[in-house]
């Protein structure tokens, strides 16, 4: 069984298919890109599978089970987390309460009960605060827990995103365009830290323009064009497909 299913899923704004019909599936363990011209729906789809978004139609099958419709919170608690094309960050918290919070994702069920209890709240705190840490050092942000979210230089905060939804341990992480923004140097070691996470074993889903990072990175790629699925397959299959082509060419060219 694939960790995730997506079957015929749909969406519309008004009038406007914005997803339609689009069916992939997505192995444990893999990195699984989603790529397109502008405006040919990943975001969408990610806010569908992410649970953002209630699908107009389709199911969403984690581990078999259809989740379509279910909050982002609930998801959460099921392993999924991402990162979002427009940065979502707490500028007046520090770059660690930032990554806390992602934490929190996973753990809120627990809070009543903590709360009864003081000094095991204080305890958690700080074992989240150690947490969050290692995960700062993990995302190459060591030098940065203390610094204010709004001193940081927008690479920075590109990867304490990604570090605060690894902080909710998801099984599976989705990351809208982590790249877009970065310089050549920053992008290769956002490339990496792809890899790292994966190595992991957090199964990843990508979606990204810099398809140099995309092609080295991917197990396989699904390739979006005004809505629908083109094409799904390895990184080889997808660079040869003449409707690849021609869907870039023709908008990019
Ligand atoms: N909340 C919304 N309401 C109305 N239309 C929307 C909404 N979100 C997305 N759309 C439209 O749906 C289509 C797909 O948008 P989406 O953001 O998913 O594209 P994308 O593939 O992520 O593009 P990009 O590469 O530019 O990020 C676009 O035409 C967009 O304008
Ligand atoms: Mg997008």
């Amino acid at each position: 069984m694939s960790l995730l299913e997506v079957v015929s899923l749909s969406k519309e704004f008004g009038g406007l298919k914005a997803v339609q019909d689009v069916g992939f599936a997505v192995e444990a363990g893999v990195v699984h890109s989603v790529i397109g011209p502008n405006g040919a729906g990943k975001t969408t789809l990610f806010n569908l599978i992410t649970g953002v978004y209630t699908p107009t139609q389709g199911e969403i099958r984690l581990d078999g089970v259809d989740v379509a419709g279910r909050r982002p919170d609930q998801l959460a608690a099921l392993g999924v987390a991402r990162t979002f094309q427009n940065l979502q960050i707490c500028m007046n918290m520090d770059a660690c309460e930032n990554v806390m919070v992602g934490a929190h994702l996973r753990l809120d069920r627990n809070v009543i009960r903590a709360a009864l209890r003081w000094p095991g709240l204080v305890r958690r705190d700080r074992e989240l605060r150690e947490e969050a840490e290692a995960l700062m050092a993990f995302v190459g942000l060591g030098d940065h827990v203390h610094a204010r979210a709004d001193g940081l230089s927008y690479g920075i905060l590109k990867r304490l995103e990604i570090a605060r939804a690894l902080a909710a341990r998801p099984r599976i992480l989705f990351l809208d365009e982590p790249a877009a923004g970065l310089n050549p140097r920053e992008t290769i070691e956002v490339g990496e830290l792809v890899r790292r996470i994966a190595a992991d074993g957090v199964t990843v889903v990508l979606v990204e323009h810099d398809m140099k990072m995309v092609m080295s990175l991917s197990d396989r790629i699904l390739v979006m064009d005004y809505g629908r699925k083109l094409v799904e397959g390895t990184p080889d299959e997808v660079r040869r497909h003449p409707d690849v082509v021609a869907a870039y060419l023709g908008k990019h060219a």
